[in-house]
């Protein structure tokens, strides 16, 4: 599968937040590659995944936080929606009661790509009218 590198659209211009978000995309690339692959590589990946959302979505809340941004609540919401979707799916893949299927993956990335350029974006544009520097 094609990384999405090159595509701007998912960049603020803010590297911290940046680097993050690539972090995340690459991990679902590498769960795109393994969809009808061995079990335990796609339970690594997802572990991955689930940590590391928990840490970037903390992250962003704190910032949220810190500088009083007005949509708090409803970002920390789609964080917790996303957060518990992971997890059940890791543990259904865990009990061998769920395959990682391809409909599955795409689900996770088009979350994650929709959250970026919608909710993602209206924080950082907060951040940038409010002279906030990160
Ligand atoms: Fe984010
Ligand atoms: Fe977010």
């Amino acid at each position: 599968m094609a990384t999405t590198h090159t595509n701007t659209s998912f960049r603020f211009d803010i590297a911290v937040i940046d680097d993050q978000h690539q972090h995340l995309i690459d991990l679902l690339d590498r769960l795109g590659g393994l969809v009808d692959g061995q079990v335990p590589e796609i339970l690594e990946v997802l572990d991955a995944l689930r940590r590391y959302t928990v840490e970037h979505f903390s992250f962003e809340e704190q910032l949220m936080r810190d500088h009083g941004f007005p949509e708090y609540e409803s970002h920390r919401h789609e964080h917790e929606v996303f957060e518990a979707y992971v997890k059940h799916l890791y543990r259904r893949i865990e009990l061998g009661k769920a395959v990682l299927r391809q409909d599955v993956q795409s689900f996770l990335k088009v979350w994650l790509t929709r959250h970026i350029q919608g909710s993602d974006r209206k924080y950082a544009e907060y951040f940038r009218q409010r002279g906030v520097v990160l």
